[in-house]
């Protein structure tokens, strides 16, 4: 599905002209699609009820993707759960209304204050990452009088086959615990008194587009389930994270979340577990897109440049992970004059890696709004500062209105917090 379509005014999302939600709101813009965000939670829900697993899953929604308050509350309203990673994204799922014990706790380095909130807020699962975890976790839970509900995230050596950066479940990522290790580890967590052992979890990268290396790190979690409850530690769920990926390009389909979901699924179709997901990116990442405009078009000796309001410091994805997204023209036919050529679109950032497209064949003029897609997911959520840039605003839509759910920044906020020297 794609977000955008055309109108009479140019590109829209749902019924909404973007030029519209530009002139309103101003550019660099985040806009979501309200609709398309539902989709994405009920593809993935489609895609358990197809194998019979819906009344025992728990969709927790990974809020490092998008973790803005309307995303948040929009996807408690629908059922959600939510996955974590900091004291931060805990207060955000509970000012959005999202509800503590439908909330798992991720992450490789939790402070004690951050597992002393999360016990006192009552959440559904720490996803513990290693021994000294484990032990700090159990201390911190003794000292509140609590049991601490967890999960060890189990590292099961599978070769995601994505980019190195977001690939986490080899042996050489610093996540999870060994294979190896994870029996003794559970062992060792049956001894501790401020422990309660829930689950088993796993998450092995992001953006994958094959279902056989989930699949496979589900055969060998369950394998160690197995072991576990013949040595006397049954488990009540399985946690087998998210990483489901999404389309980019035009002409690169990804496989609907039934082909990647499946193989995965239906190992899990005769068991007794209840089942936790993580999904991320596949929830919000195709709902949203970042809108901007030409500033400056330069014509250089090896290059044409169209310097849009947008940056790096916006979408940090281009110049971090050399990532793909689209760039399509917003404009219905208000550039006849120009001519195609492959541009370099780059932000106003003083950084040679700050751009957001290469070699895009586009007829442009200065003040044409682009829309770069697929920018829902880790866009907003990664954006900062860099250059006294204030963040983007960012907009919902919903059928014919538009909904600011972030305002733009203003710059004095961007140093209200400093002070100089007396
Ligand atoms: N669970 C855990 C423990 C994770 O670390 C992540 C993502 C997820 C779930 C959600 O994965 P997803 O469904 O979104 O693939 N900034 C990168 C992606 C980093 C992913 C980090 N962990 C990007 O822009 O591609």
């Amino acid at each position: 599905m794609s977000l955008t379509k055309p109108g009479a005014r140019g590109l829209q999302v749902e019924s909404m002209a973007l030029a519209d939600i530009a002139a309103t709101f101003g550019t660099p813009c985040y806009v979501y699609s309200r609709a398309a965000l539902v989709a994405a939670y009920q593809a993935y829900r489609d895609s358990l009820q197809a194998h019979g697993l819906v009344d025992r899953s728990l969709i927790c929604y990974a809020i490092k993707a998008n973790s803005n308050l309307a995303i948040l509350k929009l996807f408690a309203d629908l059922g959600a759960g939510f996955d974590i990673v900091s004291g931060g994204e805990l207060a955000r799922v509970l000012a959005a209304g999202g509800k503590a014990d439908r909330i798992v706790f991720s992450g490789v380095g939790k402070s004690r204050e951050e597992m002393r909130l999360a016990l006192e807020a009552g959440i559904h699962c720490f996803n513990v990452e290693s021994a000294s975890e484990l032990a700090q976790l159990n201390a911190v839970a003794v000292e509140l009088g609590r049991r601490a509900p967890v999960s060890l995230r189990v590292n099961p050596d599978v070769d995601a086959r994505t980019h190195p950066y977001i690939s986490t479940g080899l042996k050489t990522a610093k996540f999870g615990v060994a294979f190896d290790e994870a029996f003794d580890l559970y062992q060792r967590a049956a001894t501790l008194p401020g422990l309660a052992i829930k689950g088993i979890d796993c998450h092995i990268g992001s953006q994958l587009l094959d279902p056989a290396p989930a699949a496979e790190a589900a055969d060998k979690i369950l394998g160690l389930v197995d072991r576990l409850a013949a040595a006397g530690i049954a488990l009540d769920h399985i946690d087998l994270g998210g990483g489901m990926g999404i389309q980019y390009r035009a002409d690169e389909p990804a496989p609907p979340a039934a082909y990647y979901l499946g193989p995965m699924l239906e190992r899990l179709a005769d068991r007794k577990e209840s089942l936790v997901f993580e999904p991320g990116r596949s929830l919000v990442g195709n709902a949203g897109l970042l809108l901007t405009r030409v500033q400056v078009l330069k014509h250089g000796e090896a290059k044409h440049f169209a310097v849009v309001d947008a940056a790096m410091n916006d979408l940090m994805r281009p110049a971090l992970y050399d990532a793909w997204h689209d760039i399509v023209k917003v404009g219905a036919g208000d550039t006849a004059a120009a001519a195609p050529m492959p541009y370099e679109i780059v932000g106003p950032v003083c950084e040679s890696g700050d751009f957001l497209g290469h070699d895009r064949e586009l007829a442009l003029q200065e003040g044409d709004l682009l829309a770069i897609l697929s920018a829902g997911a880790y866009g907003m959520a990664m954006a900062s500062n860099y250059n006294s840039r204030p963040r983007a605003a960012e907009v919902m839509v919903d059928g014919a209105q538009a909904h600011l759910i972030r305002r733009r920044e203003s710059v004095a906020e961007l140093f209200a917090l400093e002070s100089v020297l007396p």
